[in-house]
């Protein structure tokens, strides 16, 4: 079964090719360097970068691989969350592709498809409990299978990514701060400075990281200009210690915060022995050596896609179509786009049967 996947949620256009649960090929073109100009994405600049470059990808994919349009068994496209015009211009371009060649639709949750991505690695086994950390989300779900995701707990404000890419502003670094972040706490001491581990005196599986950003704003405004260091931080090479210990600190708080949430999860639904982590977060190293660590101390194991397949990509979608698809679940061509914010609908059908939400 060939499948492809489009992905065009945010600010990376990107397609690629998995036949039978095996990745033929992928393209991608980034929009960073046009955002970081503004230092955030820009949603309508977003949507015309999309516009360009989709069509010149497909025919790049196609040309490298071989295929035709009328090889596609399967259009999967991220349907959403994300940035309403981004998204209409992938699922315009399944639709359309759909329409010409006669290949099944299916509407991807970005979100999904970040842990499902980790089958990529190894077969997934359900029930696992999967933790989505992007720049957009910050979700805990009990995965039942490709198809049925119970959500436990979710941010109530920035998502993890936020709490990395904020502060790291606040520090100087270049947008998107968590990579940077990542390799500038490598030299650090994550002891150094006492952030707080936000939100995590309560009974709830939610998460809320507005206030360790705060944290983070209040340390900086108390350093004295001996302490400071030139901006803009572009490279980890020859960094000031004392950025490097509030970088490795700050990862650390959220680390942590994450971890505890993980474990409260795993002590209360004891059945569930795997640990799914994904998203532009999960290519973290802080992140990946901790759940690798704390899962082998509850007998379990962390499942985690390789760093480059954390961050957004078109085969995580290409593959989650190839899952839903061989379970024989479709979308027809009423398919909507669903921006940040909005539930995804469960409008999946079945041999005609309507899914049934988890
Ligand atoms: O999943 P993703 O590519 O896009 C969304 O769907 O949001 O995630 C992007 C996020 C950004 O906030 C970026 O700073 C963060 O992932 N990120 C990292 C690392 N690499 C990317 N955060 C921490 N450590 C990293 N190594
Ligand atoms: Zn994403």
């Amino acid at each position: 079964m060939l499948c492809l996947g489009i992905e065009s949620s945010c600010d990376e256009t990107a397609l690629a090719l998995v036949r039978d649960g095996v990745l033929l090929d992928a393209v991608l073109a980034s929009q960073v360097d046009v955002h970081a100009l503004f230092g955030g994405v820009v949603p309508e600049l977003a949507s015309r970068e999309h516009y360009r470059f989709m069509g010149v990808l497909f025919d790049t994919l196609m040309q490298r691989t071989g295929c035709r349009p009328a090889d596609l068994d399967v259009v999967a496209v991220s349907r959403g969350p994300g940035l309403l015009g981004s998204l209409l211009v992938g699922v315009a371009f399944a639709k359309g592709l759909v329409l010409g060649t006669g290949a099944r639709l299916l509407g991807i949750n970005h979100l999904h498809a970040h842990l499902l991505a980790a089958g990529l690695e190894e077969a997934l086994p359900f029930p696992a409990l999967g933790l989505l950390v992007s720049g957009g989300h910050t979700h805990l779900y009990r995965m039942e299978g490709p198809a049925r995701f119970v959500t436990l707990g979710r941010t109530l404000d920035d998502a993890a990514g936020e709490a990395f890419d904020k502060a790291g502003k606040l520090m100087g670094l270049a947008y998107p701060a968590g990579r940077l972040m990542d390799a500038l706490a490598c030299a650090g001491d994550d002891r150094a400075v006492p952030f707080p581990r936000p939100y995590v005196r309560n009974a709830t599986l939610d998460f809320s990281f507005s206030g360790l950003k705060t944290a983070a704003s209040a340390y900086l405004d108390s350093l004295p200009p001996s302490a400071r260091w030139p901006r803009p931080v572009t490279t980890a090479q020859g960094a000031s210690r004392v950025l490097c210990d509030c970088c490795a600190s700050y990862t650390r708080a959220i680390v942590d915060t994450l971890m505890i949430k993980v474990e409260r999860t795993l002590e209360r639904q004891p059945d569930l022995k795997t640990l799914i982590l994904a998203g532009g977060v999960a290519a973290n190293s802080h992140l990946r050596a901790r759940a690798r660590e704390v899962m082998r101390r509850h007998g379990g194991r962390a499942i985690m896609p390789a760093p480059a397949y954390c961050t957004d990509n078109a085969v995580m979608v290409a593959y989650a179509g190839w899952l839903l698809a061989r379970e024989g679940w479709r979308h027809d061509l009423s398919l909507e786009a669903i921006p940040r914010g909005r539930p995804i609908p469960d409008d999946m059908r079945r041999d005609g049967v309507p899914h049934v939400a988890a």
